[in-house]
Parts: C-alpha cells; structure tokens; sequence
C-alpha cells in the first residue's frame, strides 16, 4: 500500500481518528504510506476534530488535535491509492464521485459493519467503543493490504 486516505461524513470525529491510528502504525512500524482522511460534506471544513475524538485519541497515546477538516476532492480520489469509507452511505457517496478502489473500514474484522457516528451520541462512552473499532480494523487493514 502506497497511500489511503479515509473518509466520513464530517471529517471532524471519525476520520480523523482513523487517520491518527494509521498514522501511528506508520510511524512505529517505519513504512513509507501517504496517510489523510477527508469527509463527503463541507459543514465543518476548517474545524479541528470534535473535542471526544481529540479526548479518546489522546487517551490512547495519539495526538490528532492539530488536523483540520477537508471536503474530499475528486484529485484526492485520484491520487490515492485506497479509498476507505467509514460507513454505507459514505461509501456509496464516493462511489458516485467515481472512487476506485473502495473498502469500507468494517470489511476489515467487522463483518462490514458501519462505523457508528458518534457525533451524535449523549456521552464519551460511545467515542470508546468506537475508538475501539477504529482501531482494530485499521491495524487489519494494514495486515490485508500491506
Ligand atoms: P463524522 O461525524 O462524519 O464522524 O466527522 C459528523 C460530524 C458532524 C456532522 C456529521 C457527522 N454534522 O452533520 O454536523
């Protein structure tokens, strides 16, 4: 794998976390993979990452809170090798923008589930489990892909 970038609907909560982790991976394990993440809506573009994504990621030993939200371009879904959607309806918005090579992050250990949002949910909790997700299948990507 030469570069992947992951995408969600905001880019400021789950993307962004899955960036952090492939980053890491990147950095401990010395490889040379160009790493982002982007969302398909444009709300938030500018924003860092919301403050319980910072919270888990720094919980876990990554600092993401320097990332700023970006509205994917059809150049990135170009120039990147793999495209990898956080849930169904963010994959099936990046297949009508013509994106090749597309997986859904679930496809990697979790049956091909949905990444939730967790924008949405009342407390930090949520952001653990999905911390958690995020953080296997990102590692099993790394393996199936390599
Ligand atoms: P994300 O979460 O897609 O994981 O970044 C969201 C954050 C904000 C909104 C949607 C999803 N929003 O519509 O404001």
């Amino acid at each position: 794998m030469n570069s992947v970038i992951f995408v969600c609907l905001g880019n400021i909560c789950r993307s962004p976390l899955a960036e952090g982790v492939a980053k890491k991976i990147v950095e401990n394990r010395d490889l040379h993979v160009r790493v982002s993440s982007a969302g398909t809506g444009s709300w938030h573009v500018g924003e860092t990452p919301c403050a319980n994504s910072v919270k888990v990621a720094q919980k876990n030993g990554i600092n993401i809170s320097s990332f700023t939200a970006s509205q994917i371009t059809k150049k990135e879904l170009e120039e990147f090798e793999y495209v990898i959607a956080l849930d169904q309806s963010n994959y099936n918005d990046l297949k009508r923008l013509g994106a090749n090579n597309l997986h859904k992050l679930g496809s990697f250990g979790y049956n091909g589930e949905d990444v939730p949002d967790p924008y949405f949910f009342d407390g930090f909790e949520g952001f653990d489990r999905v911390y958690e997700m995020i953080e296997s299948c990102v590692t099993t990507m790394f393996e199936e892909l390599a």
